[in-house]
């Protein structure tokens, strides 16, 4: 059996030797690629990937028979909208007989995991940018697959703000969703250590909001600085390019402006979006250490305008038939300020809203309301619920599983990313060795055994989740490949949580998953991805005298 991940629904393949005289192989060498209506752009994705790694042109039949006696094998690609019926949206079929292999997809997107599969089907050699050996001879068994997604939102989300991944890097971390069959990228595009997306018309925003001078190296009880400067944003044309590579691939990317907290790079661009009457907001930095800031939005209708203009910016970017989704932060806003303002305590006043949590929510409905007359839908933190939502407005659950149920039960929908199971900042096993070792100890297995759907969920309820991320914060991650140590390979365990159709947590077979982990390491070793292997960190991994949080003796999500 191939070792598949994420799981298939249903597979059934021969085994090699089965058959007579190979009978139960498909053998591929330069097959024609035979794309129906509509099946443009995996034929594309095929000519590119897996003409890289085998050297094939995957030319169109034109006149030749495509089927039977003689020619070059056949790969037929093909729209099967009834499949959505059956099966469900971005589902697909992939049979493979010895002459043909044909894929099938409910839709684009089903098509293209179709291809995914077929690309895991043939090998790691698969992955590799040039062809191996030459005249290696690629093989697949002959058999069948139908599959389907069991949520529609699976996603990650990678902390861009606290470490700038340059733009190569996100494209590569699109490739690598998608090489899972997970369908979302959340951005999270700015914080208090960085602004990290050009907005024309306010341009100090990445002049000065881009970069920092140095950076705490290790977590808050880390008494060491790394002095090198660190910086970098995306221009307008790099987010297009991101936007326009990820939906080829299926992947939506959601971008998040976080307000009115995590706001300090942006205070230190444009000082009067602060509480100028409380702080010289005028002598603040972009920010160098970790953790929640007090430095936190003016509750102002300047503020408002100015943030207008950022999302109005936002949106062309981020066109709606991309997603509909904004997500407009929301979370950690320490009231300090607001209440030492005489300012922000006028505008209660003024508002008649319940205090500085009235206001929170009254920056956030403003958003809300903004965005929706504009056809589109915000998403925020579990903390934008306090307070009260229009009724399109969705929920990131980071805080467990509590904000949530409450969002579900009131009808809005929801995205399951409980801190306590899928926060892949947090270490993963809990040895000396860890590099930075942050919060809850959450190994593969614990992450094979989330589940995005808590059991007390009515039905109705149920079906206001729709989906899960995986979130990726990167105070402790300086470069990509600490950013791998930490996704992988808990982000494999998690596509087959938010793809296959697992049982309850307990009855999961994780041994089987273990199993086919085996295979998917070569995968991710010929994708050149720096994942944590199952023995620990590799010497180059650790960060030996680092320390992360929290600190010996301490509870785990100080
Ligand atoms: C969060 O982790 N502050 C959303």
């Amino acid at each position: 059996m191939p070792e598949l991940i994420p799981e298939p629904r249903y597979a059934r393949f021969a085994r090699e030797g089965d058959g007579d005289d190979g009978a139960d192989v498909c053998v591929l060498d330069d097959p024609l690629l035979d794309a129906g209506p509509g099946t443009g752009g995996t034929a594309r994705w095929l000519r590119r990937e897996l003409g890289a790694a085998t050297g094939w042109e995957l030319p169109a039949p034109a006149a030749e028979r495509t089927y039977g006696g003689g020619g070059r094998a056949v790969i037929r690609l093909v729209l099967r909208p009834e499949l959505a019926r059956s099966v469900g949206a971005e589902s697909y079929e992939l049979h493979v007989t010895r002459r043909w292999v044909l894929l099938e997809g409910a839709d684009p997107a089903g098509l293209f995991y179709a291809a995914q599969t077929l690309r895991q089907l043939l090998g790691p050699e698969a992955y590799r940018r040039a062809p191996a050996a030459p005249g290696r001879e690629w093989r697949l068994p002959v058999g069948g697959v139908q599959d389907g997604p069991r949520f529609g939102w699976r996603g990650m989300m990678l902390d861009v703000a606290r470490h700038f991944m340059p733009k190569d890097g996100v494209l590569r971390y699109v490739d690598l969703l998608a090489a899972h069959k997970l369908n979302v990228l959340h951005l999270h595009l700015t914080d208090d250590q960085g602004w990290r997306v050009e907005i024309k018309r306010y341009p100090r925003l990445t002049e000065v909001g881009g970069w920092r001078p140095r950076s705490r190296w290790g977590h808050r009880a880390s008494p060491l600085w790394n002095e090198t400067p660190h910086g970098g944003f995306y221009t307008q044309d790099d987010i297009r390019e991101i936007v326009a590579y990820a939906a080829e691939r299926h992947v939506r990317v959601v971008p998040e402006i976080d307000v009115p907290g995590h706001s300090q790079a942006a205070i230190a661009a444009y000082p009067e979006l602060g509480n100028t009457d409380v702080v010289d907001t005028g002598a603040l930095e972009v920010w160098d250490d970790w953790g929640v800031n007090e430095n936190v939005l003016a509750p102002t209708e300047a503020v408002l305008r100015f943030y207008e203009g950022v999302f109005e910016e936002l949106l062309e970017l981020f066109p709606a038939e991309v997603s509909p989704f904004v997500h407009v932060g929301g979370d950690e806003c320490p009231k300090e300020q607001w209440r030492a303002s005489a300012l922000a305590q006028e505008r209660i006043r003024e508002l008649g809203v319940d205090g500085e949590d009235g206001l929170q929510s009254w920056f956030i409905r403003h958003f809300d309301g903004w965005l929706a007359e504009r056809g589109r839908r915000l998403i925020g933190w579990d903390e934008i619920l306090e307070g009260g939502l229009a009724p399109g407005a969705a929920v990131s659950s980071w805080r467990g599983y509590a904000g949530g149920i409450a969002a579900a039960e009131a009808g809005h929908d929801v995205v399951m990313c409980p801190e306590q199971q899928v926060y892949l900042d947090h270490r993963q096993a809990g040895g000396a060795d860890e590099p930075m070792p942050i919060g809850y100890v959450r190994s593969l297995e614990d992450v094979y055994r989330f589940e995005p759907v808590p059991p007390k969920l009515s039905a109705q309820a149920a079906s206001h989740v729709l989906g899960a991320q995986a979130n990726v914060w990167t105070e402790v991650m300086e470069n990509q490949s600490r950013v791998d140590y930490q996704v992988f390979p808990r982000l494999a365990a998690f596509a087959e949580v938010v793809w296959s159709r697992l049982p309850d947590p307990d009855e999961r077979d994780y041994a089987g998953f273990e199993a086919r982990m085996g295979g998917h390491y070569r995968r991710l070793d010929a994708l050149g991805v720096d994942y944590r292997p199952p023995g620990g960190p590799l010497p180059w991994q650790r960060r030996p005298g680092v320390l992360g949080r929290p600190i010996e003796g301490e509870p785990p999500n100080v």
